[in-house]
């Protein structure tokens, strides 16, 4: 009886302390600022028009570039047998320089950049660029479609190059669907094409309110949104703070933070079955093998977190570095066995020309640093986690593909996103699912927002 009583106050001070350190959720939505992020000298310019854009990079460009790739020095040759388990392998990559400078044609690929029209819009002081494509039809089978504007957001060290593949599988209609997407790309404030801020502070939660502020510029107040790396937590934000606006966000790559999330991923480790359903288990114990995994693949990120002005330097000055830099990401974050091949898996899923136009984005608009600057905005203490505890509660989806990086179970990915009604896993695809497998995307997209619309509809 007395041994009892004690266990039920055990179990009773156990379950006040879980629920006391572990109650994140905070139901009170924060309205954030409009902030002003250009230059202070043009704050008095109001011009909220849309400018249609086309690159169009001068020659001058080209030959300094060309200049730069005929001037490399000597490489030293990668460790015996190591492929490009000690990173990029120089034996490899002279292949890619020579095809960078010999036959990689930027006038041709300019012209297919260019095919889908883009825009440019000043939003807080910054200009921000995008491509807003119109589906192919919006009547199908005689029947009327219904336009449904949908954003696609990528990440780093990506671009708007990554999604050019799945455009037309998301602007063509589909068979027994009654809609059509009407897609909106941005590039990121401070990559490619758009500008980046002057002053700090500008991180995803705030690239989320330019984001918001661009779809309702174009007349859009209700929206759909996508996106993977840090688009997938920018989107994310956006459905957190705008559950007006955001009738429903899919993401490729849902991480589950905070304290509550952490602490089951722990307990996990005892009884894996109360975290993750045993087939997918795989994925992320032994905890060993994914924690190897991430501190192997995330050294870029303290590096960024903290000094991005100085790495963002060094590699301005050089296209090979700069190449080097990104393209090591396409090869161990499609897939960590990658590695082991001598010519890193880079063409495996991709060509040569479309890894060095996402290169290319970078270099000819000079905006490594901007785009790393983003890592350093975000892990900075006043804003570390600081959205992780407003409950989502519109419509969303998690695409979980086999080789990402990162993998949280849907048991804590529900602690946030509180109304997930889509989880699926692949078992193929890594980080850059749309410019890898847009296919398995966009199906994927397709079939959750028809699930949406279907409830939207009764
Ligand atoms: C780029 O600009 C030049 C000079 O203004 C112009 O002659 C050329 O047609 C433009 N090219 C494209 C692809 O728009």
């Amino acid at each position: 009886m007395y041994k009892s009583t004690i266990f039920v106050v055990i179990i009773a001070i156990g379950l006040t302390c879980y629920v006391k350190i572990f109650d994140e959720t905070d139901n009170s939505i924060p309205t954030l600022p409009d902030t002003y992020w250009g230059p202070a000298d043009k704050k008095s310019n109001n011009d909220i028009s849309i400018k249609p854009f086309k690159i169009n990079i001068s020659n001058d460009v080209i030959s300094d570039l060309n200049e730069r790739l005929d001037k490399t020095r000597k490489y030293i040759a990668p460790l015996e047998n190591t492929a490009w388990t000690y990173g990029v392998s120089s034996e490899y990559f002279k292949n890619i320089i020579s095809y960078w400078r010999n036959k990689y044609d930027w006038n041709k690929r300019q012209a297919l950049l260019n095919k889908y029209s883009q825009f440019i819009t000043t939003i807080q002081g910054l200009d921000i660029h995008f491509y807003h494509i119109k589906p192919t039809t919006t009547v199908y089978n005689g029947k009327k479609l219904k336009v449904i504007p949908l954003l696609l957001a990528h990440g780093w060290p990506g671009s708007v190059v990554e999604f050019q593949k799945i455009i037309p599988m998301l602007t063509t209609p589909k068979e027994n669907v009654d809609f059509i997407f009407e897609l909106i790309i941005p590039s990121l404030p401070g990559y490619g094409f758009s500008q980046g801020a002057v002053r700090p502070g500008l991180a995803h939660a705030e690239i989320a309110v330019i984001f918001k502020n661009l779809m309702t510029r174009l007349g859009f107040n209700k929206f759909y949104a996508q996106g993977g790396d840090w688009g997938s937590i920018i989107v994310r934000d956006m459905a957190a703070l705008y559950p007006e606006n955001v009738v429903g966000a899919h993401m490729n790559m849902c991480m589950a933070n905070g304290l509550k999330a952490t602490f089951w991923q722990f307990i996990g480790l005892l009884v894996p079955s109360l975290v993750v359903p045993k087939e997918h288990a795989h994925r992320v114990y032994p905890l060993k093998n994914h924690f190897l995994r991430i501190m192997e693949e995330s050294g870029y990120m303290h590096l960024q977190a903290t000094k991005p002005d100085t790495i963002g330097l060094a590699l301005n000055e050089s296209p090979v570095s700069m190449a080097v830099y990104i393209l090591e990401k396409f090869s161990t974050w499609t897939n960590p066995e990658y590695r082991f091949k001598e010519d890193g898996g880079l063409l495996e899923k991709y060509t040569m020309d479309e890894l060095l136009d996402n290169v290319m984005i970078y270099w000819i608009t000079n905006s490594m640093t901007t785009s790393m600057r983003l890592y350093a905005e975000t892990f900075n203490t006043n804003n570390w986690g600081k959205y992780d505890k407003y409950p989502i509660t519109v419509p969303t989806a998690c695409a979980a593909f086999i080789h990402e990086v990162s993998y949280s179970p849907e048991s804590v990915v529900k602690f946030q996103h509180t109304n997930l009604i889509q989880f699926n896993h692949f078992d193929d695809g890594g980080h850059f699912a749309a410019f890898e497998v847009p296919h398995l995307l966009s199906d994927d997209i397709w079939k959750f927002i028809q699930k949406v619309e279907n409830n939207v509809d009764k």
